[in-house]
């Protein structure tokens, strides 16, 4: 079943827990995150990233994102991704997509303000809550600009957020916090206080990006401090390769065949694994929701 963003992180806001954001851009990882969501009995989000659209475009993935969640039995979110253009965002509201996120953190601040007001005026007769994003994470969705100096991480302003949650009528805030997009390079050192300073502010539904490859412990002083969506992508389809590579190495010391539905099948049974272990520590103790 499908729930409206702004719904889905207000169950996540009842139980003082966090709502994993998993990007699905292909079949596996698609049908891995929704039957360990009905697995567990907790609301998820899927999402497709505007940059994923490379690997899979949205006119492929949307429709069969949509459909597999409208006959699921989880509550779930069908979310776009760091959406920078409002004619892509179009395109996911046409296709029935039940969140987005309008990502003007690389602009100036009145610009941000500017079209993330003009994306809540989109969603709205959509039925589609919206996510925005203030301060920056500097790499982009990927990490693969993380070693680039002119890509550096600006954290959210406490000072600017009420301003800014009044002024575009958002639903659920991205922080820049101390986490990143991609491989952590080294211990991630997330600034919580920032955290509450943004929820001593304004009490809405907080979000963490660059969620993969964060310690257990870290997530849960993060869910404490008001993070409601934790997105998660690199470690999971990372954790999906490796399984994929050991299934190769063991086919060729038995020197048996392997075959494609083979691979997809590891990464499908690696990713659904992962995906149980992040849904259940993101609840944080909380008892299944449905
Ligand atoms: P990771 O790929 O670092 O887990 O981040 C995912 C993300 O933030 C998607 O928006």
């Amino acid at each position: 079943m499908i729930l409206n963003l702004g719904d889905i992180c207000h169950i996540a806001e009842q139980h003082e827990m966090a709502l994993a954001a998993f990007n699905v851009p292909s079949l596996e990882a698609l049908r891995a995150v929704l039957d360990a969501a009905e697995e567990t009995g907790y609301p998820v989000i899927i999402q497709h990233a505007e940059c994923h659209e490379e690997m899979v475009p949205l006119r492929v993935m949307g429709p069969a994102m949509v459909a597999l969640a409208e006959c699921s039995s989880a509550q779930v979110c069908v979310h776009l991704d760091h959406c920078e253009h409002l004619s892509y965002m179009r395109e996911a509201l046409e296709l029935g997509f039940s969140g987005a996120m309008f990502d003007g953190s690389m602009l100036p601040y009145e610009k941000n303000v500017e079209l993330s007001a003009y994306a809540a005026e989109m969603c709205a007769p959509y039925n589609c809550g919206l996510e925005c994003e203030l301060g920056s994470m500097g790499a982009r969705e990927g990490g693969d600009d993380a070693q680039n100096p002119a890509a550096q991480a600006m954290y959210t302003n406490p000072e600017l957020v009420s301003d800014f949650v009044a002024a575009t009528g958002l639903d659920i805030l991205a922080c820049s916090f101390g986490t990143v997009h991609g491989l952590y390079r080294g211990e991630p050192k997330l600034s919580i206080e920032i955290l509450n300073q943004i929820r001593e502010r304004v009490h809405i539904p907080l979000v963490m990006h660059g969620g993969s490859g964060v310690s257990d412990d870290d997530y849960r002083r993060a869910i404490e401090a008001g993070i409601r969506k934790i997105n998660y992508y690199t470690y999971g389809v990372k954790y999906a390769a490796e399984a994929v590579l050991s299934l190769v190495d063991s086919a060729r010391t038995a020197g048996t065949t392997l075959y494609w539905h083979d691979m997809t099948g590891a990464a499908y049974e690696r990713m659904r694994q992962d995906a149980v272990r992040v849904m259940t520590v993101f609840a944080n103790g909380a008892a299944p929701v449905c």
